[in-house]
């Protein structure tokens, strides 16, 4: 790991390339400053950690495909438990997703109809009844949980951390929805950051969260606490007037003071509560990994304030319209994971100091969970 650089280090960043280039060719590609091991142990590490991999309301009396870093699993509701296997049957192989689940909460593969209990044991091949209870063969089954609306999945047996907290969701304060999910081609790391990125709401969300005029950062603390990283504002943040108007924050017209809180459960959730005085309007949102450079995108969103009734217009239209200013621009970063060398980047100091915390604590946990 190199030595975070200051911004007077980077004057000429040429210098630290082996082959300068020439005056006037443009750099677009630098993929191949990411070596693949260590692309590798980026994205191996996510299997360690809990990740939603749909919402609760999706899931019907049917069983249902989902994939977690590149592993296709079926999730279903077997006698009232969510239970979460491979996504094949140890039979032919065919996708149990397509299955059912009978009323004895059994999952029945579509192709021969074989059986399986919520342990993820065979229990009957209808071809050869007689062998019921002999069989071995047996689907892979992973931790899941339900809790806050959404089927939260583990691909190793020993979480590395808990389920991340949003104790929003269970105060009847407050009102929720949830977002629809969207799939976004770019590592989750780098969506992660995007969304506590303080830096960018100038220019990619100007008259929406931030004002071109005004690019400052505001000033802000940065903290670790065990496995959370905290970012506070120090001061209210201006937000326009059509903040306003759109997300309805307050009954206030015009400018919005907001002080925003972020908790950062490491690796990839991020609760952000964002207070106008004693309205508190909270997302919840976690990046979930289907590959190396693909996310699907879960936001729920809360508040204190304001009617239930309209809590659904204000707030998904909302996000899908800020998400929208956000994705072709994260897509389009380069190299696609976030760099192992930190040097690798440059760091503004007061601006970018989440960004230098997060990107620490993700090489630690690296280190820690595939240790060279
Ligand atoms: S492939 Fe599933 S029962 Fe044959
Ligand atoms: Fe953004």
């Amino acid at each position: 790991m190199g030595t975070p650089p200051t911004i007077d280090q980077h004057a000429d960043r040429s210098t630290r390339s082996p082959a300068p280039l020439a005056k006037n060719q443009i750099e677009i590609s630098r993929e191949n400053e990411l070596d693949v091991e260590a692309e590798r142990r980026l994205y191996g590490i996510f299997r360690h950690f809990w990740h939603p991999v749909m919402y609760s309301a999706e899931l019907t009396d049917r069983p249902a495909r989902a994939v977690l870093c590149g592993q296709a699993l079926v999730v279903a509701r077997m006698a009232g438990q969510i239970s979460v296997f491979n996504d094949l049957c140890a039979h032919r192989g065919a996708a149990l997703s397509l299955g059912e689940v009978l009323p004895t909460g059994e999952l029945q593969c579509a192709y021969h109809g074989w059986r399986y209990a919520g342990d993820g044991n065979c229990t009957l091949a209808p071809q050869r009844p007689d062998l019921a209870g002999q069989l071995r063969a047996r689907v892979k089954k992973y931790a899941a949980v339900e809790r806050y609306g959404m089927v939260w999945v583990c691909l190793e047996d020993e979480p590395y951390l808990p389920i991340p907290e949003f104790p929003q969701f269970d105060d009847p304060a407050y009102d929720k929805v949830f977002l629809p999910v969207s799939e976004w081609d770019c590592s989750p790391p780098r969506r992660t950051e995007n969304y506590t990125d303080l830096s960018h709401f100038a220019f990619v969300h100007d008259g929406f969260l931030g004002d071109r005029t005004r690019p400052g950062v505001p000033e802000h603390r940065v903290w670790r606490e065990d496995h959370v990283i905290r970012m506070l504002l120090d001061k209210p943040m201006a937000e326009p007037r059509d903040a306003a108007k759109n997300r309805s924050m307050a009954a206030a017209d015009g400018q919005l003071d907001i002080i925003k809180n972020y908790h950062v459960f490491m690796p990839l959730t991020v609760l952000l509560d964002s207070a106008n005085g004693d309205n508190h309007y909270c997302l919840f949102f976690h990046p979930t990994p289907i590959g190396p450079k693909r996310v699907r995108n879960f936001t729920i969103g809360a508040r204190n304030y304001g009617s239930a009734d309209t809590i659904h217009d204000e707030i998904v239209g909302w996000n899908e319209l800020v998400y929208g200013q956000d994705k072709p621009i994260v897509e389009s970063q380069r190299p696609e994971e976030l760099p192992e060398d930190l040097s690798m980047e440059m760091y503004v100091r007061d601006v970018d100091t989440f960004s230098l915390t997060y990107r620490r604590f993700l090489l630690e946990l690296i280190d820690r969970l595939d240790p060279r």
